[in-house]
């Protein structure tokens, strides 16, 4: 059963997150939490703007539903400049980036998201464009072909990715500044839901809005989405207020517990746990133990589960530690765990 895109938790954008982009905070002190990019973000605007040149090459990474294209639209708002926005998989040929390119104005920001996913092609005409601010092109076939070299505007690429580590090693030396993104903590979770629960809103208790930013795995797209079921559960079931208990009743049918592991995560642990006792396991023999994408599990799955400190990650595989042994209710027996090398 590959159910990943019906995932409740699953922060890949989904249709009914359509209602996010007027939550998006639009500038760098709306933005809750992060603070470390933040302020890094705010010394490279300030200094952009005083030396009135366009901004570096930025790059954002870190998993899906953080924040990355949040900020490339408030990098964008605090330069007061136009954004173009496209992604990896939608510049199919180069001819497609250099058509981009060309329309771009001095200052403008080029938002290229997922783009680990650029082809080889494509990314050749990106490098001079972003380091010489020229486009290559070659004019006629065979002997005669001649290359000219164009002119472009000074403009600023802001690339997102969840994995960084696709991005070839030249493409990421052209980005002046790389970010990365964490997951949020609970307090700034809880604002997150609080600024939510104010422009929606959605009736909403201190414990209601607690039990939600707790469930969320540190994730504001995710929190969001639990906030809207969670309302709907109110608004079904009982007199509309999403009260603590209303919020623990309408998460637990949708079987996220409380530290925000679904159905998914704990089948991914309980294969590691049961099939391989414990692991070393890879993940792609995960993967295929429960039917799910290697994808999602590397993009959604396991950044959680590492954080939480459930899973390891060795040379040989993922191991499932002592804690996920305990938070699933199963026995934990130091002898029969494989010994790592
Ligand atoms: N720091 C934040 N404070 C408030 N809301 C946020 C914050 N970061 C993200 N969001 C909300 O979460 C949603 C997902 O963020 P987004 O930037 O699309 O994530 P990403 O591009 O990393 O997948 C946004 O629509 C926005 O409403
Ligand atoms: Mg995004």
């Amino acid at each position: 059963m590959a159910d990943s895109p019906d995932k409740i938790l699953n922060p890949e954008p989904k249709p009914d997150d359509r209602v996010d982009n007027t939550l998006r905070p639009k500038k760098l002190s709306d933005m809750i939490g992060q603070e470390q990019v933040k302020e890094n973000l705010s010394i490279l605007i300030e200094a952009a703007r005083k030396r009135s040149e366009p901004l570096d090459h930025v790059l954002f990474y870190g998993p899906p539903g953080l924040g990355k294209t949040t900020l490339a639209h408030i990098l964008t708002n605090e330069m007061g400049v136009n954004i173009k926005i496209t992604s990896g998989p939608a510049i199919e040929r180069a001819g497609d980036l250099a058509s981009i390119l060309t329309n771009l104005r001095a200052g403008d920001v080029l938002f290229i998201d997922e783009i680990h996913r650029l082809g080889r092609i494509v990314e050749e005409v990106l490098y001079p464009a972003m380091e010489d601010f020229a486009l290559d092109i070659v004019i006629g076939k065979g002997p005669s072909a001649r290359s000219i070299r164009l002119k472009l505007p000074h403009f600023t690429v802001v690339g997102a990715t969840t994995r960084l580590a696709l991005l070839t090693a030249p493409l990421r030396a052209r980005f002046g500044a790389v970010y990365r993104l964490d997951f949020y903590s609970l307090d700034a979770m809880q604002a997150i839901v609080v600024r939510a629960v104010g422009m929606l809103d959605v009736p909403c208790e201190d414990g209601g809005i607690e039990a939600v930013a707790q469930r969320a795995r540190g994730t504001p797209r995710v929190a969001l989405r639990l906030l809207r079921r969670v309302r709907d559960y109110a608004q079904v079931r009982a007199d509309g207020v999403v009260t603590r208990a209303v919020a623990q009743d309408a998460l637990d049918l949708l079987q996220v517990d409380e530290l925000g592991l679904d159905d998914v995560d704990r089948r991914v642990l309980k294969t590691i746990i049961e099939k391989y006792n414990g692991g070393p396991v890879g993940l792609k023999t995960i993967a295929a133990s429960i039917s799910e994408e290697s994808d999602t599990l590397m993009d959604v799955v396991e950044p959680y589960l590492l954080q939480l400190g459930f899973l390891d990650r060795t040379q040989q595989g993922r191991v499932a530690t002592k804690s996920a042994y305990e938070h699933l209710d199963l026995e934990y027996n130091e002898e029969t765990q494989p010994k790592l090398l």
